[in-house]
């Protein structure tokens, strides 16, 4: 079998306000897998630009999402922090992956249902071929991990097919030209750490999302400490007191997910959280949630408002991130090139 260096790759799209969701299902691994591994993350742009995207709020966002890659703790200089648009690979390569994917594939994907919604004819044709790009992104460096919420879960296993489907596909080229028996790695998705799936303080039912119409339903990385405050006072939540096992959590969505919350940016485990505040009404748990979500939140939030104060300098860790990315992607779409049969420029 041919191996694979250990690769970290991990994107997230310049849409709309980071929350405590993009936060406890992907930034926070982000920053423990630096420990580990070499990682590369990305800001994905042009995913972004499958639904429509005001272009001055789209180059202010891509900026934002990087502020806050660097106010959580990922060091753009050991690690690579750029975004898409600037490395031709991505957009190279999945022109060759919207060759080998099948369109029934893309049709079965839930995020472009829910995208698309019910005039599906209207979506722009990047939308279908959103899974697409995104293997790209992840295989251009041959990544081996990737670290995501759970929402992305059927993505990565699209990804895998699409790796597969190459390298069946071009088994003796691959072969042929020194490669051994796979092209492509099968990646790993990592759907680990304290959360994976932070749902919306309005509807203990719906994912914590960016494109919600209610800021109430999320807490951003960007509130101060009174918005966090009244978004936590603001919850939904039912009218008895907190169980002293997590099995009284069951059927209670609201309570499960704010247990969640403070589990997770305490590091702690649910249960523990409850035998604090087991037998408690709301009304004490949620001052003590506020605290603990301004104590976390607001240095981050505070350091992004210090960095987006320097449009230049983030523009410059890119750049430099850019570069970085390129000459790890360069060979790798070369060889694909190679295998596919392009004759291509020495
Ligand atoms: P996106 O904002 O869709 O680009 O997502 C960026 C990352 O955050 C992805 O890894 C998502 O899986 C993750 N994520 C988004 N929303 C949530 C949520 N409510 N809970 C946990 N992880 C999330
Ligand atoms: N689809 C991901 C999301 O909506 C973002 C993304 C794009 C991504 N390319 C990726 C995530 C590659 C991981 C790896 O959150």
């Amino acid at each position: 079998m041919t191996e694979f260096q250990p690769r970290v790759f991990s994107g997230v799209q310049p849409t709309g306000n980071l929350h405590l969701g993009n936060y406890l299902g992907a930034i926070v691994n982000f920053v423990a897998l630096q420990e580990s591994h070499d990682c590369i993350y990305c800001v994905v742009d042009m995913h972004a630009i499958t639904v429509w995207q005001d272009p001055t709020e789209l180059s202010r966002q891509i900026r934002e999402v990087t502020a806050a890659f660097v106010a959580a703790g990922i060091d753009p200089v050991k690690h690579v922090v750029f975004n898409q648009s600037q490395v031709s690979a991505h957009a190279e390569l999945a022109w060759i992956f919207n060759c080998v994917a099948r369109i029934g594939w893309m049709n079965r994907m839930t995020q472009f249902k829910d995208k698309a919604g019910k005039d599906k004819e209207n979506a722009s044709l990047g939308l279908l071929a959103y899974p697409s790009l995104m293997a790209a992104d992840i295989l251009a460096y041959k990544a081996t991990h990737v670290p995501v919420g759970e929402d992305q879960k059927q993505h990565l296993e699209l990804t895998r097919d699409i790796a597969q489907k190459f390298n069946n596909d071009y088994a003796a080229s691959i072969a042929a030209h020194g490669y051994g028996d796979a092209y492509f790695p099968l990646t790993e998705p990592l759907i680990t750490g304290p959360a994976t799936r932070i749902m919306s303080l309005r509807d203990g039912t719906k994912k914590m999302s960016k494109s919600d119409p209610s800021d109430y339903s999320r807490i951003n990385l960007t509130d101060d400490a009174d918005a966090i405050a009244q978004k936590i006072r603001k919850a939904k939540t039912d009218a008895d007191a907190l169980p002293s096992e997590t099995e009284g959590l069951k059927g209670r969505p609201e309570a499960d997910n704010l247990v969640g919350i403070y589990a997770a940016l305490a590091g702690i485990s649910k249960q523990q959280v409850l035998d604090q505040f087991g037998g408690q009404q709301f009304s004490a748990f949620k001052p003590a949630l506020a605290d603990l979500a301004v104590q976390k939140l607001g240095p981050i939030g505070a350091e992004m408002r210090r960095l987006m104060a320097d449009p230049g300098h983030i523009d410059q860790i890119l750049a430099n991130g850019a570069l970085r990315a390129d000459a790890i992607a360069r060979p790798i779409l070369d060889g694909v090139k190679d295998v596919v049969g392009f004759i291509r420029r020495n």
